[in-house]
């Protein structure tokens, strides 16, 4: 049954979650009718995303009772569809009201909600909020993007990867939301599917149990969106997405499980995974609504002249492991280049066909300045010399298909891709490397470069291990796994500066920033030089 909060009970949950009240929002909100709710429903927070010239898309998600724990009541909601009304402001005190409307919270989308906004201005801040019946969300901040072809001079953006919420505190989100940046690019591993399974946890997952149905990636998403560095991040900066494996299953290629379920059968977990991840995302709806198992993750996303990033799944469309047949392959492991003719296939690929021709037709029409392919993987060769002194290859990166990995770099040099750089995550570690169409060739030409951020907590590497790899690979300028953290660019239009922050300690709530090394790219010169 639906009945109006009390202004009583509103006044409750200002005291007790630190709402906002207003006149206005009081007049607005009992025109709705809302369920009845006796905590904050806006306790997962906000976040925007997908910024374009005259608009973005604004998400929230009802959950009064966020880590309900009976699938029947997701977040402890109970009922039918709740329209949402939001706000956005042009003054953070949300006094210069710009647009008004609502939006609805489906039950079948666990009552989140994802407001496309268009119609506003290019080029500028909004700030925004949701209200139901009393209560008011936090306020967020977003951006307009200059309209496509204006000219824009300077660009801030973040970088992150790989958080598992058991492993540390999420120190470097709340950094990163510090240093104020236009835009943060998650790369995925944004929560860890499996539990208790790693040395050196310092808090739990809330069931205690891996994450394989609708509820329990409900409810990971939940626990990691209560996280107070976290939920800052997504207030105050606009994110793009794309996720890796651990939103779904560890090391997952396409259909095929790490743990040789049947495609079918896996393909209803990657359906519960996909729309839980849709459900929590500042997704638009309008591209992004999961269908089953398939969600349209990739698409373009430009900054007036300056840049274009071109977001990648590397997930969905991904062709299975290479010799993912032989007893205990499911997952990443090694092979040599005699030991599995499939790292030799063509028709191998990690982005799929059809997302590959998509993104090479971008290339051909790209007019901005820098081109940023924001992806999950380490991209660059990694050759790693085996005991017996062979050399393999870890199949669960790019370095698991290489031609289609030649496909990329050299569809990047042949349509004459302005300024490409390449960002990713996933192996817990800050990496620096030129990308050539030939790593074996010293007289290859970079074509790209290439920075791939650490881990906010999971543990990266072996050190030495790595270390000991690098003078098979000249292409690689830096490497660095003992430290966690995030990564920072500021991009104007003659030059790209990394910088690579990692925190004191990740077991500190409390931790302390610094940087570790920056790297400069020279507009026209692919290969970064330190700074
Ligand atoms: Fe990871």
């Amino acid at each position: 049954m639906k009945t109006l909060v009390s202004r009583r009970t509103f006044f409750h949950l200002a005291g007790a979650a630190g709402l906002i009240a207003s006149p206005a929002l009081i007049g607005c909100a009992e025109r709705l009718a809302v369920p009845a709710l006796k905590r904050d429903p806006f306790s997962l927070g906000v976040a925007a995303g997908e910024p374009s010239a005259d608009g973005f898309v604004l998400w929230t998600r009802l959950a009064p009772d966020p880590l309900s724990q009976d699938p029947a009541t997701p977040g402890g909601m109970t009922g039918g569809p709740v329209q949402v009304a939001y706000e956005i402001a042009t003054d953070p005190q949300m006094r210069q009201i710009a647009r008004k409307g609502t939006a609805t919270a489906e039950p079948g989308f666990a009552w989140s909600v994802h407001a496309e906004i268009a119609g506003l201005q290019p080029g500028r801040p909004y700030w925004y909020r949701f209200l139901l019946g009393d209560a008011a969300s936090r306020v967020g901040r977003v951006a307009t993007t200059p309209a496509a072809g204006a000219a824009l001079d300077r660009l801030k953006f973040g970088f992150v990867s790989c958080a598992n919420y058991e492993l540390g505190y999420f120190s470097a989100y709340r950094h990163l939301a510090d240093e104020n940046p236009d835009l943060v690019v998650f790369l995925g591993d944004y929560i860890y599917e499996d539990a208790k399974q790693r040395r050196g946890a310092i808090r739990e997952h809330s069931d205690g149990a891996t994450a394989s149905t609708l509820s329990g990636y409900r409810n990971r998403y939940a626990q990691y969106r209560l996280d107070p560095d976290l939920q800052r991040l997504h207030a105050e900066v606009p994110a793009l997405m794309t996720w890796d494996d651990h939103e779904v299953q560890n090391d997952y290629a396409g259909q095929w499980s790490q743990s040789f379920d049947e495609p079918a059968k896996f393909l209803e977990r990657r359906a519960a995974a996909y729309r839980a991840y849709y459900e929590h995302m500042p997704l638009r709806p309008s591209r992004a609504l999961p269908q089953g198992p398939n969600l349209r993750l990739h698409e373009r996303f430009r900054f007036g002249d300056l840049a274009e990033f071109s977001v990648l799944d590397g997930r969905q469309y991904r062709s299975k492991e290479a010799c993912y047949s032989r007893p205990n392959k499911g997952g990443g492991h090694i092979e040599t280049a005699d030991s599995c003719a499939d790292l030799q296939d063509p028709t191998r690929s990690v982005l799929g066909p059809q997302q590959e021709a998509w993104l090479y037709d971008g290339f051909s029409r790209a007019t901005a300045r820098w081109n940023v392919i924001a992806q999950d993987q380490l991209v660059a060769e990694l050759k790693e010399r085996q005991k017996d002194g062979t050399i393999g290859y870890w199949t669960e990166d790019w370095n698991g298909y290489p031609p289609s990995r030649k496909r990329l770099l050299t569809e990047i040099r042949d349509r004459k891709l302005a300024n490409p750089v390449v960002i990713g995550g996933d192996i817990h570690s800050f990496w620096t490397n030129d990308l050539k169409v030939d790593f074996d060739d010293p007289k290859s030409p970079i074509v790209a470069t290439e920075f791939v951020c650490t881990s906010i907590t999971s543990h990266g590497p072996p050190h030495d291990t790595f270390a000991a790899w690098l003078p098979d690979n000249p292409h690689v300028k830096f490497f660095e796994s003992r430290k966690r953290g995030y990564s920072l660019v500021d991009l104007t239009r003659n030059r790209m500066t990394t910088h690579y922050r990692a925190v004191s300690e990740v077991t500190d709530p409390q931790a302390t920033v610094s940087t570790l090394k920056s790297f400069v790219v020279e507009s026209g010169k692919p290969g970064a030089q330190s700074a």
